[in-house]
């Protein structure tokens, strides 16, 4: 494949644009390529997801997404990897070269505006922590360190649903810089998204390597949207969380929306998907919230506009004491929340990494990690 050099860096994207385009199934998908996706995701490209709705979003998937074949993709050769050597032969890894794919990323957020609302930043924020949330303390399994996702048997897992979105997104990155290890890739995408989309810079460093499919995560280790604060606390204090983490956690739910056809909730949680901000939990505190009545799972929307939506899990988190004092917190005052969701996303980002990965990054750099520019910052410089 030819690679075209990075178009100019693009300013955040803001604001609300929802197009829903739908289209016939995709005809154009090379019939061979196609041999290599596993059921689901044969079901996912042709837009059946778990709603079972036979249709396709967004112009550029109407001709098929990109197909994860690559080197280490979905079918494709398994793939080993720590980071490596750039094609001119120049050892990768300074923080100019992160730089670089941190800016190749964020330039490409909003290379589709009929993809969802105008970004992929939110479905690459949630492939980051689905990539990472899988971890398990006690038995040091899961985690970020592996991309495991590539793989059939978790990229299968219902909760992943509609991830092939960020994954075929990260692919073609992945094509300009191969030197960079799927597993940093992804959760660097999760930092870009955030900061691009007007959040907290989010400290990262490279160190991941990824592992082969034996390593995939079992199912059933990422929360389920319709279950209460003694599920959120199940799953996240199996990461190492605590309460005050799980709810500046939850308020990535600023970002993006919940699709029919992936996990069968429907609608955005604030009024701007696309802005990284702390509204989330104002909605939370000052809308009446009402069942929604369709014949889909239980989800709760806004009485006023019924455009919005809140989970059960998003919802436990006024309902339970020790939640919602953070919750209180976040909504009197977003830098709080920027700082604590920073702190914790990062630490996310990190599960499952055996320290010994970030022994030589700890070694040059005195284990300060990266804050790599936004695109903004660097165009105010320049
Ligand atoms: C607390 C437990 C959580 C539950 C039950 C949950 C559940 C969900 C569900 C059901 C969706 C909709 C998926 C779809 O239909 O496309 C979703 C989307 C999303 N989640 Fe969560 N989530 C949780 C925590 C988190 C955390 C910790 C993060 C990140 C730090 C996160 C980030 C996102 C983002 C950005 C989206 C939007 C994706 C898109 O627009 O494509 N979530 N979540």
């Amino acid at each position: 494949m030819t690679l075209q050099p990075p178009p100019p860096l693009s300013s955040r994207a803001t604001g609300t644009r929802t197009m829903l385009m739908w289209s016939a199934p995709a005809l154009a998908i090379a019939a061979g390529a196609f041999l290599y996706l596993s059921r689901e995701d044969k079901k996912e490209t042709l837009g059946v997801g778990s709603g079972g709705v036979s249709k396709l979003k967004g112009s550029k998937h109407n001709s098929g997404p990109t197909l994860s074949s690559g080197p280490g993709g979905i079918g494709g050769p398994p793939m080993k990897g720590t980071a490596g050597s750039k094609a001119d032969g120049t050892k990768a890894g300074s923080k100019a070269d992160y730089q670089e794919v941190y800016n190749a990323i964020a330039s490409k957020l909003d290379k589709d505006e009929n993809y969802d609302d105008g970004s992929y930043g939110p479905v690459l924020v949630r492939l980051a922590w689905h990539a990472s949330g899988t971890y398990d303390k006690k038995s040091g399994t899961g985690g970020s360190n592996g991309a495991t996702m590539r793989f059939a048997p978790e990229a299968n897992h219902g909760a992943n649903a509609g991830l092939i979105h960020a994954r075929n997104f990260m692919d073609e990155i992945h094509q300009q810089f191969p030197w960079i290890t799927y597993s940093d890739l992804w959760t660097l995408g999760g930092v870009v998204a955030v900061q691009e989309l007007g959040g907290p810079k989010v400290p990262w460093r490279p160190g991941r390597s990824d592992r082969e499919e034996e390593h995939c995560a079992p199912d059933g280790r990422l929360p389920d949207g319709d279950k209460g604060h003694d599920h959120l606390r199940d799953i996240f204090y199996r990461m190492g969380f605590n309460d005050q983490e799980i709810v500046a956690l939850s308020g990535a739910h600023a970002l993006g929306r919940c699709h029919k056809d992936r996990s069968g909730f429907e609608g955005p949680w604030q009024h701007s998907p696309t802005s990284f901000n702390n509204e989330y939990f104002n909605l939370l505190l000052t809308e009446p919230w009402e069942f929604k009545k369709w014949d889909g799972p239980k989800q709760y929307v806004d009485k006023a506009t019924k455009g919005l939506m809140m989970l059960t899990t998003d919802m436990a988190l006024v309902q339970d004491k020790s939640f919602k004092k953070h919750v209180d917190r976040y909504a009197k005052d977003e830098s709080v929340f920027f700082k604590e969701f920073s702190s914790a996303f990062s630490t996310l980002l990190e599960l499952g990494v055996p320290q010994e990965n970030f022994k030589n990054f700890e070694a040059d750099h005195s284990g300060q990690q990266y804050v790599l520019k936004t695109t903004a910052e660097q165009e105010n410089s320049s």
